[in-house]
């Protein structure tokens, strides 16, 4: 491509010329028959956005607030794995990016640059991604970690109580970089040929975590806990109820069980029965700023973005996660000013019509 890229999905042609097949197929990639994977894009299609008219829109303000957290515009950093297949600079790049735009990172409990590295490389305000390990210990001491170095949020991933069957990466033989944040907390009988096979992690994992260990959590940190990976209004009730202090509506990219809704499908619901009692955020198939100011519209505080960052990351390093981060913000301050939204607080749900929903009553 001689051009600069203009949209999410240029960087995504560009970081697949630039990747090895074998990496390229794991960021894209989905699990099974990637079903869910078409739909976390497509469903956005299927929104329409119901414009007004004659409102001043000559400033707009894209500012929100996250957890006490000024940030620039409501787009924040996913947690996605292993950022040194796509880039030498890893998580420190996409940190300076975060750094620079603004935004709040969250960083992956499988990052290629310890928790400390990232901490010192910038000023970004960072969370910290957690899976639970069977040797709980090990998962206490990143979260430890990562409260020690300034991280100001624990988000606490549940759709992975054993990794998703992702086709590509099993016929591709992926072999996971050394994750280094694991040197001094997994046994030294471990090898690391054993650590770089993928279903070492999944047996690692503790899939019997379930409610009640939301309490083990709060035992070892004081850093306010967001769980990620709910699509069910049932399991947001639940999830309020054990004092969660957000929730992020996501089906993990589709990479983990296939004909799960659409992620934004499922936002509508789990925002009702919240009922505003804590912060709901959104991920998965975010390419546009439409895509965003639709989220916000069905009641999200600020979506997350993945595989967009990933993919600025291999195409330009540090410089093409700005660029993909001002993208989208780019496209939704012109979308709310299109939309008659002057600031994020004005965006509501009468913004949008979703297909099942019947046109809004005159009188
Ligand atoms: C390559 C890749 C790695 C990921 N790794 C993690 C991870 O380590 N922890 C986690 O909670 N979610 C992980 N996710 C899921 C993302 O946090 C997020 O839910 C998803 O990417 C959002 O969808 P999008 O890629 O369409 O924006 C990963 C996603 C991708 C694409």
């Amino acid at each position: 491509m001689a051009s600069e890229p203009v949209s999410v999905k240029e960087f995504q042609e560009l970081a697949r010329q630039v990747l090895p097949k074998m990496h390229y197929d794991f960021y894209a990639g989905g699990a099974e028959d990637e079903h869910t994977l078409r739909e976390n894009v497509e469903a956005f299609s299927r929104i329409t956005i119901r414009p007004r008219i004659l409102i001043d829109v000559s400033h707009i303000d894209l500012s929100t607030t996250i957890l006490g957290y000024n940030i620039s515009a409501p787009i924040m950093i996913a947690p996605t794995g292993m950022h040194k297949l796509a880039h030498p600079e890893g998580e420190i790049a996409t940190a300076k990016a975060a750094a620079a735009c603004k935004t709040i990172m969250v960083l992956s409990f499988s990052s290629t640059c310890t928790i400390e590295e990232v901490a010192s490389c910038c000023n970004a305000v960072r969370f910290f991604q957690l899976y639970v390990f069977k040797s709980r210990e090990v998962s206490a001491r990143l979260v430890q970690r990562a409260e020690r170095n300034g991280y100001k949020a624990i988000v606490l991933t549940v759709d992975l109580p054993r990794l998703g069957r992702r086709e590509a990466d099993i016929k591709n033989k992926l072999v996971k970089p050394q994750l280094k944040n694991f040197d001094a907390v997994i046994s030294t009988e471990v090898s690391s040929d054993e650590r770089s096979n993928l279903q070492f992690f999944s047996r690692a994992l503790d899939s019997s975590l379930c409610w009640k260990d939301i309490n083990w959590l709060r035992s070892i940190t004081k850093l306010p806990i967001l769980i990620k990976g709910v699509l069910v209004p049932e399991d947001a009730i639940k999830a309020v109820e054990v004092g969660v202090d957000g929730i992020i509506v996501s089906n993990h990219g589709a990479r983990q069980l296939d004909y799960t809704p659409a992620s934004i499908s499922a936002l509508d619901e789990v925002v009702s029965a919240v009922g505003g009692k804590v912060p709901v955020l959104f991920d998965g198939g975010v390419r546009r700023g439409t895509d965003v100011f639709k989220a916000l519209a069905l009641g999200a505080q600020a979506v997350l973005i993945g595989r967009p960052v990933i993919f600025g990351l291999a195409a330009k390093g540090e410089y093409g996660v700005k660029q993909v981060i001002q993208m989208l913000s780019d496209e939704l301050e012109l979308t709310m000013a299109l939309a008659g939204c002057p600031s994020v607080k004005d965006i509501n749900r009468s913004h949008v019509r979703t297909k099942h929903q019947r046109p809004l009553s005159m009188l």
